[in-house]
């Protein structure tokens, strides 16, 4: 359900890559790199824009808050990150004003069925895409067809805003005005990004497809309705970017040692008790891009495994096993017990199946003791070995690095 640790993967990968594209979601992501004694928090732009030997872009499956991507430019640049390589797609969409307003009011009509979204109009940009009345970035470049497109988009928003949601009518002529105030600046940025990446694959490049949000939170995999509104499994790399299914040679997974989720929706091992507060404290779940406390549980393999299934992965980045040092016993799910009194290892085929589902546990001795020095394998304790090694047998695909804190060097190979 998101904040794995993504951020750190691209960033190890650093020197092996040449491109590193961003193809799905928009500011709702929020990753977190450490380097050294640095600590950075990216919401948009790639995290491989902190390694100077890479290009990082912005791919047109992305939905992009042009206020939020300059803010982030500029607090790199301030810190002394040189962020000038940075290319953007022609095709990528725009979020403006209407799509945040709409955000927010949607979900203060849903109520208690409310998503719990980061209000970010991120929905409402996707919906509108969808919808064939989106703006992209190549509109800001031809002032007649913005002006016209915003126009189009607004006229059903008005009424809505005006007539169900009792909101004052935005002005399309403020929204234009506020979206070509960043035209110029934007433009030398901007390019074909499909031609691009063909371009430097053909070459013989790397390139890094990275995604934010994660499997459960896709809006055709994951835990619908609760999930954001793109699609964040691998599948979305290849339409997120224009590189076809054919050129992707290995699918990376980053998952936790343990789950979170922030926001709404089914998670069965969550846990509400002392064990759950423990992870949030030792782990730090607090959201990189809201704040708020992500709800917490134990590591559920019959998770694991369906993202194995969905994007195809061929190895996981396991993240935070640090967390769980100091632990006495680690419950790890292994299947779930359905109302019916089934108990089924995959995950169910209907949402209301899975919001009933209870998991069934299959328990772990823990280490308790400090493994954030190891920096091999064979420097963990037996039984975080042991942890590992189970893990990687239920998750359907081998385990490629182990994180032990979060720093650039506390990773295991
Ligand atoms: P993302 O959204 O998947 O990129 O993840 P977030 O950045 O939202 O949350 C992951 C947090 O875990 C960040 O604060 C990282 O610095 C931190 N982190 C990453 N790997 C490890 C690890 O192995 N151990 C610990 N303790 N923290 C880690
Ligand atoms: P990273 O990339 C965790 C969640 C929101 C909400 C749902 C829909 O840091 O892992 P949205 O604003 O996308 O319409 O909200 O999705 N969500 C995330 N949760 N990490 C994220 O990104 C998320 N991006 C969206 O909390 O439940
Ligand atoms: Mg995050």
């Amino acid at each position: 359900w998101g904040d794995e640790g993504k951020g750190k993967a691209p960033d190890l990968l650093g020197d092996q890559i040449d491109y590193c594209v961003r193809f799905n979601g928009g500011n709702n992501a929020g990753h977190t790199i450490v380097i050294e004694d640095e600590k950075y928090a990216v919401h948009l732009l790639p995290s491989g824009v902190l390694t100077p030997s890479v290009t990082p872009v912005i791919g047109n499956g992305v939905v992009i808050d042009l206020g939020v991507l300059f803010g982030e430019i500029d607090m790199l640049q301030q810190r002394g990150i040189d962020t000038s390589r940075l290319i953007v797609s022609a095709n990528a969409h725009v979020i403006a004003s209407y799509h945040r307003t709409i955000d927010k009011v949607g979900e203060r009509f849903l109520g208690k069925a409310k998503i719990g979204t980061t209000g970010r109009g991120i929905g409402p940009a996707y919906s509108d895409k969808m919808s064939r009345v989106g703006v992209r970035v190549q509109d800001l470049f031809d002032e007649k067809i913005l002006r016209q497109k915003v126009e189009g988009a607004l006229l059903p928003k008005n009424q809505l805003l005006v007539k169900i949601y009792n909101r004052a009518a935005i002005d399309t002529s403020a929204v234009v005005t506020e979206l070509l105030e960043y035209a110029e600046r934007l433009q030398p940025m901007v390019q074909d990004t499909s031609l691009l990446l063909n371009n430097a694959l053909d070459r013989g490049d790397t390139v890094l497809l990275e995604a934010g949000q994660a499997t459960l939170l896709d809006v055709d995999h994951g835990t619908y309705p609760f999930v954001t509104s793109s699609n964040a499994t691998a599948g979305g790399a290849c339409t997120g970017s224009g590189i076809g299914p054919t050129r992707i040679e290995r699918v990376i997974a980053v998952v936790k040692a343990y789950t979170t989720r922030v926001g709404a929706g089914p998670f069965p091992t969550e846990l509400e008790d002392a064990d759950g507060e423990k992870l949030r404290v030792i782990g730090a779940e607090f959201g990189t891009t809201t704040g708020r406390p992500r709800r917490c549980g134990w590591y559920d393999a019959v998770i694991a495994r369906y993202a194995a299934r969905v994007n195809g992965v061929t190895d996981f980045v396991l993240t935070k096993l640090d967390v769980l040092s100091d632990f006495d016993t680690i419950p790890v799910c292994v299947g779930y017990r359905l109302p019916d009194g089934s108990v089924i290892d995959e995950m169910p085929m209907t949402q209301t199946d899975f919001h009933h589902a209870h998991p069934v546990y299959e328990e772990f001795p823990g280490w308790r003791e400090d493994i954030s020095e190891a920096r091999e394998f064979d420097d963990l304790p037996k039984n975080a070995r042991k942890y590992i090694e189970a893990l990687q047998d239920m998750s359907g695909a081998p385990f490629s690095v182990i994180g032990v804190g979060p720093a650039r060097d506390q990773s295991l190979l």
